[in-house]
C-alpha cells in the first residue's frame, strides 16, 4: 500500500543514490508541486539544490514576497529574480493566448538560463512534474510544466542540456499534497489552489498591461481573501478573477461610469481535466462584488462564470 511516509523515505534514498554530490537547479513557482519537489530534494542533497524563483510580474498580489519568505524560512537555498519588466515588455501588443504563452515561456527560459549559468558545474535540472502533466502533455493547451512545454522555441538553452530529475512524476495531486504534509510543509503551501505558469496574463483577455495586472491583482485578492474568510477556499479546487476586455456603463454617485468588467471563476475538480462551476453562496458573492466595485478603481461590474468543463475550460484563454 502506498503511503506518503514510505514514498518520502524511498525517494530520498533514490535521489541520494542518483545525484551523489552533483549540483541541481530547480525553478520554484510557488505552487504545490515545485515546492514539494524542492523540499524532497533539499532533504536528499541539501545545499547542492539551487532553487530559482522568478517574479514574472504576473503572480497574485503580494505572492512573490510572501512565498519567497516562506521558502527561505524552510531553509531552501533560493534565489529570487525580479524579471517583471522583461516579461511585461515582451507581452506588449500581444493579444493571442498562445502567443502570450509562447512569449512568457521564451522569457522564462532566458531568465532561468541566465540564472542556471551562475551555478558552477550544475549537472541536473529538477522539475515538479506530476503524473497528470505527463498525460496532459498530449492535450491541446500543452503541458502545465512550464519548462517542458516550451522547449521547441528556437535553439536549446544550456540548462536544457542538463539531465532531468522529476521525483513526483508518478504522483497525482492529492498524493503530492499528502507527501507535502508528511514533509511538514505548511498549509499555506500545500493547500494552495493550482495557478497557471503564465499567471494573470491568461486571465487578462487580450493585451496585458501593467495597469490591467494591477487592477486584476486587487480584485483577485479581494476575491480570494473573502473565500478564505468564509471558509470556502479549501472547498474550492481552483478560483481566480478574470479581467474582461469589455467596458460597460455604470453609475457612481451622480456620475455615469464606463469601466471594465471582472469575472469570478471558481471550480470543483479532481485533476483539472473536467470541472464543475462552484455554487458559491449568494451572500458571499454579493459581498465580493460590492467590495470589488467599491474598492477597485476601473471596475464597475462583476459577473460570475457558470460554465463547466467541458465544454468550457477552467481558464478563459
Ligand atoms: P484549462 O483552462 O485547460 O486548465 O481547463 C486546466 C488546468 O491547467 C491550468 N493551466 C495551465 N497551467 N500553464 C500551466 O502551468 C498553462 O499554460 C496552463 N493553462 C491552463 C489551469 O489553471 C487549470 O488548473
Amino acid at each position: 500500500e502506498w503511503t506518503p511516509d514510505a514514498f518520502v523515505e524511498t525517494t530520498i534514498a533514490e535521489l541520494q543514490a542518483k545525484l551523489g554530490n552533483d549540483k541541481v537547479v530547480l525553478a520554484l513557482s510557488g505552487g504545490v508541486d515545485s515546492s514539494v519537489a524542492a523540499i524532497l530534494l533539499h532533504k536528499a542533497i541539501g545545499k547542492n539544490l539551487h532553487c530559482i524563483f522568478v517574479d514574472n510580474g504576473l503572480l497574485r498580489k503580494g505572492e512573490y514576497e510572501s512565498v519567497l519568505e516562506q521558502y527561505k524560512h524552510l531553509g531552501l537555498n533560493i534565489k529570487g529574480v525580479d524579471a517583471k519588466e522583461r516579461f511585461l515588455s515582451q507581452l506588449a501588443k500581444v493579444k493571442d493566448p498562445e502567443l502570450k504563452r509562447k512569449a512568457i515561456g521564451r522569457v522564462f527560459i532566458e531568465v532561468f538560463d541566465d540564472e542556471a549559468h551562475e551555478v558552477q558545474d550544475v549537472k541536473w535540472l529538477a522539475q515538479g512534474t506530476i503524473y497528470p502533466d505527463v498525460i496532459e502533455s498530449v492535450s491541446v493547451k500543452g503541458p502545465s510544466a512550464t519548462i517542458k512545454s516550451h522547449h521547441n522555441v528556437g535553439g536549446l538553452p544550456d540548462f536544457m542540456k542538463l539531465k532531468v530529475v522529476e521525483p513526483l512524476n508518478t504522483l497525482f495531486k492529492d498524493e503530492v499534497r499528502r507527501v507535502g504534509k508528511s514533509l511538514g510543509l505548511e498549509h499555506f503551501i500545500i493547500g494552495r489552489h493550482p495557478f497557471p505558469g503564465p499567471g494573470l496574463a491568461i486571465r487578462i483577455l487580450g493585451e496585458v498591461t501593467a495597469e490591467k495586472v494591477a487592477i486584476l491583482q486587487e480584485a483577485d485578492a479581494i476575491y480570494i481573501d473573502n473565500l478564505k474568510e468564509a471558509g470556502l477556499y479549501d472547498k474550492v479546487w481552483q478560483a481566480g478573477a478574470i479581467f474582461l476586455p469589455v467596458q460597460s456603463v455604470g453609475v457612481m454617485g451622480d456620475e455615469r461610469t464606463y469601466e471594465n468588467v471582472i469575472c469570478l471563476r471558481a471550480v470543483e475538480s479532481v485533476d483539472g481535466m473536467t470541472a464543475d462551476w462552484c455554487h458559491l453562496p449568494y451572500n458571499v458573492l454579493a459581498k465580493i462584488s460590492n467590495e470589488i466595485i467599491n474598492k477597485v478603481k476601473g471596475i464597475n461590474r462583476v459577473v460570475y462564470d457558470i460554465s463547466s468543463k467541458p465544454p468550457a475550460t477552467i481558464e478563459w484563454e
